[in-house]
């Protein structure tokens, strides 16, 4: 039985490391790529021959041509948006034939999405979500009022459970203090139910599909959205995702065994970057960073919402290692940082004068942190053809040596450019 060789992508910082384009690199060594959780809050990149891609819902595998793709039950799913993406990929001839979608996936419908602007409102310190929907439709499910894709796709329940639903959604649109907009049940139902006869055929018991693929030796990569610190969990919390994207949710996620989850590669920007609100040690609120947004074209794949940026944070990194179960690196945006004289590294925090190690429960006291820096030697050379480890600049190797050596974990893949191709592989994962 495989026990070892599945693969996670996970996402080690605040999410938009690279994991789309990780995922497509890798799914050419897979043959089942799954969506474990969040939505179409994520937007991964994914760039190959000349064309280039955004995908929201779709697992970033679907460009192999030969994976089965996944979406598990712990994603929530908006049908309109996922239909979107399913015809921009046709229409790019690229098949969805293979696309299972978990019939326990929780729906998310307009009223979610409203939800989110009324909670972010009335919040005095505001999350800055992505306004999908994301965290009204993980509340729903908790509340066990959510509608699970099976009974989307039940014509009688989508009606009773949308009756319900919008009955208690228009209570609190119409008493909450703003202009906020009322839904129509039966107009909802007409609408979602053709969505709905357009997604049955995607409809699967994807844990049986999983442990199926497990049985018949099949190689699995988990595809991580957002990152370890913006998790539900483990996250700067409140300033998080209503989602668990660390490798350690993936078995109730997707209803597998955890056994099967033990080679986690963690997704690592060479810097830092973070778009929402929330505490931000290594921010750089200067001319370095408006030169890194720059170089990185660091603006938001979902909502265009510029992205702060900052120094890479060892501190924040080792805390991800250590919840997520991160077995390997993958630096990306190496190329970045080129042409800067020096590259700084937060190695420790001061709060309050005492040196710390981790990251406090109390975001006052995480957004008090002092980060304590070491400083290396830049690099100026274009890195972004360079596809031998040894020919990359010295300089660049001692950063990566610096972050193996601080972290006690390899950095397995050097990525240095937004192109499949542009990709160093120093170990196969
Ligand atoms: P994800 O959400 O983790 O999949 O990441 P995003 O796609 O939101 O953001 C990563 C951005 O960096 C995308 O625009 C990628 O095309 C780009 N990218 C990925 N790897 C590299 C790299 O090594 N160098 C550069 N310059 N860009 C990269
Ligand atoms: P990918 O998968 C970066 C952030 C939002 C906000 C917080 C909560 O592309 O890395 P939400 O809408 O989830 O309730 O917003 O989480 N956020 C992301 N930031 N990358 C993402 O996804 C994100 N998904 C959510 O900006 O701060
Ligand atoms: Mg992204």
């Amino acid at each position: 039985m495989n026990k070892l060789n599945n693969i996670s992508v996970v996402g080690a910082q605040w999410g938009d490391e690279g994991k789309g384009k990780i995922t497509d690199l890798l799914s050419h060594q897979t043959q089942v790529v799954v969506r474990y959780q969040g939505g179409n809050n994520a937007g991964h990149t994914i760039e190959f021959e000349g064309k280039k891609f955004a995908l929201h819902l779709m697992p970033s595998g679907i460009f192999s041509g030969t994976c089965d793709v996944v979406i598990a039950q712990g994603v929530v799913i908006n049908p309109k948006i996922l239909i979107k993406e399913i015809n921009m990929l046709k229409e790019n001839n690229i098949s969805v034939n293979r696309l299972k979608i978990s019939d326990r996936a929780n729906i998310i419908f307009p009223y979610h999405e409203e939800m989110d602007g009324l909670i972010e409102d009335y919040k005095i310190d505001k999350v800055g979500t992505t306004k999908k929907g994301i965290g009204p439709c993980y509340s729903d499910k908790m509340n066990r009022t959510g509608i699970r894709f099976c009974e989307f796709c039940d014509e009688e329940l989508l009606k009773s459970k949308l009756i319900a639903n919008v009955a208690i959604k228009n209570e609190i649109f119409t008493n909450a203090n703003g202009q906020y907009k009322k839904f129509d049940a039966d107009a909802l139902y007409e609408e979602y139910s053709i969505y709905a006869k357009e997604l049955k055929q995607y409809m699967c018991d994807t844990s049986l599909f999983l442990d199926q693929a497990i049985q018949d030796n099949k190689r699995i990569l988990f595809e991580g959205a957002q990152g370890v610190m913006l998790d539900i969990e483990h996250g700067t919390y409140p300033y998080v995702t209503s989602s668990s994207p660390s490798s350690s949710s993936i078995p109730i996620n997707c209803g597998i065994a955890p056994m099967y989850i033990n080679n986690n590669l963690g997704i690592v920007k060479a810097y830092t970057s973070r778009v929402g609100e929330g505490p931000f040690p290594t921010i750089l609120n200067d001319e370095i960073g408006a030169k890194i947004r720059e170089v990185g074209h660091e603006y938001g794949t979902t909502t265009g919402r510029e992205r702060a940026v900052g120094w890479l944070d060892l501190v924040q990194l080792r805390y991800a290692i250590r919840v997520s179960g991160i077995t390997s690196i993958a630096l990306m945006l190496l190329d970045v940082l080129s042409g800067l004289k020096e590259i700084k590294v937060c190695t420790s925090y001061l709060l309050d004068g005492v040196e710390i190690n981790t990251i406090p429960a109390l975001e006052k006291d995480y957004s008090r942190c002092i980060p304590v820096y070491k400083t290396l030697e830049g690099f100026n050379e274009d890195i972004t053809k360079i596809t031998e480890y040894d020919n990359l600049p010295k300089a660049a190797k001692d950063y990566i040596k610096f972050i193996e050596e601080a972290t006690k974990i390899d950095v397995a893949i050097v990525s240095v450019g937004p192109d499949r191709s542009a990709t160093i592989v120093r170990r196969e994962i």
